[in-house]
């Protein structure tokens, strides 16, 4: 046995494999057992004949057309390294495919773990909201990391003694991933109240409370990660006037299906549509353009407010109240759907869900706007000062980022990465003992 294979986990060594009906049996160092399928292990080869190993993708040896639908091994061995080894008789007969032993196991057939996602820690306002340091996520991966699962796990972070100015802010969203476009000059927005034109057309500039809601809910894709960096708090009053607000979504929508699971299916099934229409935009034009028109948009989704994945687990919440728009619900529902859209509203302002706090100078709230719902308290006193900087970043720019840190850590190959499961790289990054 190799160096490298005696500082796997048991879980991830193989202590004997064995041929099937129509397959390969293993059993694991830790007693599990796992099934492979013949044709299942034959179109998965990652021999260069197969599997191009500098473009990561199957090539043109890889003919579904020619794939035999019932391949037999000719021998089926453990290799060196402990890996799976087979070569390949009948149609494909000289055909040699090898199998990292890892990889098999995180795409072991009986382990139902591997088809869930990671467990969200639900919160409610007792929560502690994670801090990191803005310098240490910049440069060091590890912490970035840590960062990225917090905000799998819990849905917010803040990033402290971050620089306030927008190259700095800019910098901190790409460490990430690249800043998600939006329908405006600018990818990072400063939000400051001084800013008439932004508050004849934005209410989040405008005084009084921002009731906690979701961004961007009436595009097919809602933004992923926010990030809102403030630069400026001046409060002559010195009250709890400008504080930024959080609620855990995927926690509501586990109260209201506990307290009234018709609520939870009326808005898991029923569409709250958004729509949001604007034909300006809220900064100055550069000047080699004079017309807004590219930035002009006029959007329309009809949501449903929870949404189940296949699992029928929640993995995203959409809700503003400003950009509803006239529901779309048959006359037998329209009471009871917006009787469960009230209870939502309502819990959403409930001191026991909503987290209150202020975003100092220098510090970074970052959201999952699929999970977190934001907001702030009201301004009353016209001459409060406060300006933020923000950005967004994609779902998937994100999720990218953290399995790249992720696969890092596994001490694996592209060639056995690519393509695994975020939840089978949770598992491969933490399987050395
Ligand atoms: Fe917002």
């Amino acid at each position: 046995m190799t160096a490298a294979l005696q500082q796997l986990k048991p879980a991830f060594r193989i202590e004997s494999v064995a041929t099937t009906n129509n397959g390969v049996q293993i059993v694991w160092k830790d007693g599990h057992e796992s099934f492979y399928h013949n044709l299942w292990l034959l179109d998965s080869c990652r021999s260069p004949k197969f599997f191009h190993r500098d473009t990561l993708s199957l090539n043109s040896g890889h003919d579904v057309l020619k794939m035999p639908l019932n391949p037999t091994p000719e021998e089926v061995k453990l290799d060196r390294e402990g890996n799976l080894d087979i070569v390949w008789g009948g149609e494909q007969t000289g055909h040699r495919s090898v199998f990292d032993a890892s990889w098999l196991r995180v795409h072991c057939y009986n382990d139902p773990a591997l088809k869930q996602r990671r467990p969200p820690q639900l919160w409610d306002s007792s929560v502690s909201v994670p801090y990191f340091d803005c310098h240490e996520v910049m440069n060091d991966d590890g912490v970035l990391l840590s960062f990225l699962n917090k905000i799998v796990d819990m849905g917010v972070a803040i990033i402290e003694n971050a620089p306030k100015n927008e190259e700095s802010f800019r910098g901190l969203v790409e460490r990430v991933g690249p800043l998600r476009q939006r329908y405006h000059p600018t990818n990072v927005f400063t939000m400051d109240r001084s800013n008439a034109k932004a508050q004849a057309i934005q209410h989040s500039y405008q005084v009084g409370t921002l009731r906690n809601h979701t961004d961007v809910t009436a595009y097919d894709i809602p933004t992923g990660l926010q990030f809102l960096e403030c630069i400026l708090y001046e409060n002559p009053d010195n009250d709890r006037q400008a504080y930024s607000t959080v609620v855990d979504g995927f926690k509501l929508a586990e109260v209201i299906k506990t307290e009234n699971p018709c609520f939870f299916e009326l808005l898991t099934t029923e569409y709250i549509p958004a729509g949001r229409k604007r034909l300006s935009v809220e900064e100055k034009l550069s000047e080699n353009e004079s017309s807004a028109w590219k930035y002009e948009w006029d959007a329309y989704r009809r949501n449903h407010l929870i949404n189940l994945d296949e699992n029928g687990d929640v993995y995203q919440i959409r809700y503003n109240h400003n950009t509803r728009i006239p529901l779309e619900v048959s006359y037998d529902k329209i009471e009871d759907l917006l009787a469960a859209y009230r209870r939502f509203s309502e819990l959403l302002q409930d001191p026991k869900y909503n987290t209150e706090f202020l975003l100092a100078p220098g510090q970074v709230l970052v959201v999952d706007n699929w999970r977190v719902l934001h907001g702030r308290t009201g301004i009353w006193n016209p001459s409060l000062q406060r300006i933020l900087l923000g950005a967004y970043l994609e779902e998937e720019s994100f999720r990218c980022r953290r399995r790249i840190l992720l696969g890092d850590k596994t001490g694996m190959s592209d060639l056995w990465l690519m393509g695994c499961s975020d939840r089978a790289l949770e598992i491969l990054a933490d399987r050395h003992l």
